[in-house]
């Protein structure tokens, strides 16, 4: 008991145990050694026969009592349970969870030494790797992205397309995952008031319709290249750094239709992956980093 809070309460624990034990034992002697007698007095006569006398407990009781105090005593010898000793076989709970962490490594140790040491390249194309990675996946991830790992609800981003909001190289996926992301594009109607969304919002839908720097939105333009383009590229790119999407593709986030882009720019948008670091460890994060690098596709059952 390493986490008594002093020793002083761990003596305390053996005098308590001890004496209770030493009284124990006093009384059962007591009340053997009485034996069947009278008190011999003539007031504690309570109904005809029924009168006051001391008579032993029955014999298989005294046995009973006995059996209970020997296996207390081999107990306590074996176990922790007298203050701080430990028992002679030195049973501790810690020591049960060391044993089955030592079992768990020995069965699942050497594969995941295996995995660990493979270059990310290599786990893609480890079929056993996959289909670790996707249970890991499916066990933390389709609640927000979905079984397929193709997004829902316009909130979730869709893990197997082209487009990376915060890059796609295996660093990145990497640190999106041990970290989690947060998001931050600001609100812009304050800023550039209804009308300047609407314009905005228009030179957007025309980016990703592949018609960049069409002249016939000259106010867009110039409100993208002045507000925008820190964050979101001047051709509308996208930063992986800031998380800024590309804005020139079809892939959408939160939705492509006119209100759904234009509510994303007046109001803003402020995304949250969470952190996985201390949930999962290294080897998990880097067969999720592999199995995404790769195209997310959910293996064969087996
Ligand atoms: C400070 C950097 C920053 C600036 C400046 C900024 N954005 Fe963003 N924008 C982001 C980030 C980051 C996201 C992703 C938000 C998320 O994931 O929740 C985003 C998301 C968007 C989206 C949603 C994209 C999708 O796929 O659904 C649109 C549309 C957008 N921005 C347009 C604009 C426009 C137009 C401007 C200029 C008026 C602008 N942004 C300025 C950082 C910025
Ligand atoms: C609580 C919901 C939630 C869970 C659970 C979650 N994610 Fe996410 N994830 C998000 C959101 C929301 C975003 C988009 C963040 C943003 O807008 O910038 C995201 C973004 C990502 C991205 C970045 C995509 C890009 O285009 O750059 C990756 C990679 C990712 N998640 C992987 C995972 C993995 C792997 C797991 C499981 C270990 C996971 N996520 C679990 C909500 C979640």
């Amino acid at each position: 008991m390493a986490d008594m809070p002093s020793e002083f309460w761990a003596g305390w624990i053996v005098v308590i145990t001890v004496t209770s034990f030493i009284a124990l034992i006093w009384f059962v002697r007591d009340l053997y050694r009485a034996g069947d007698q009278d008190t011999g007095r003539e007031d504690e006569v309570w109904d005809e026969t029924l009168r006051e006398g001391a008579r032993p407990a029955p014999v298989w009781w005294f046995w009973f009592i006995l059996a209970l105090m020997t296996v207390s005593v081999v107990y306590v010898i074996l176990y922790p349970g007298l203050g701080s000793y430990q028992g002679v076989l030195r049973w501790s709970q810690g020591g049960r969870i060391a044993e089955r962490f030592v079992d768990y490594d020995a069965q699942f140790g050497a594969e995941r030494r295996r995995l660990q040491a493979l270059p990310l390249a290599q786990l893609e194309g480890d079929s056993d790797a996959m289909q670790s990675a996707w249970r890991v996946f499916n066990n933390n991830c389709t609640s927000c992205h979905g079984r397929d790992a193709a997004g829902q609800a316009r909130l979730f981003p869709d893990l197997t397309d082209d487009s990376w909001q915060w890059g796609r190289d295996e660093t990145q996926i990497l640190e999106t995952i041990r970290s989690g992301r947060q998001a931050a594009m600001p609100a812009w109607e304050p800023v550039i008031g209804a009308q300047g969304v609407e314009q905005v919002a228009d030179y957007v839908l025309g980016l990703s319709a592949g018609d960049s720097g069409s002249p016939a939105n000259a106010e867009g333009s110039a409100l993208f290249l002045q507000f925008c383009s820190a964050c979101h590229g001047p051709k509308g790119s996208g930063q992986p750094l800031l998380g800024a999407p590309a804005l020139d593709d079809e892939a959408w986030l939160y939705g492509g239709d006119r209100a759904q882009v234009i509510r994303s720019i007046s109001q803003g948008r402020n995304g949250v992956m969470p952190a996985f670091g201390s949930r999962l460890d290294d080897a998990q994060i880097r067969l999720l980093t592999a199995w995404l690098s790769a195209g997310a596709r959910i293996p064969d059952e087996r």
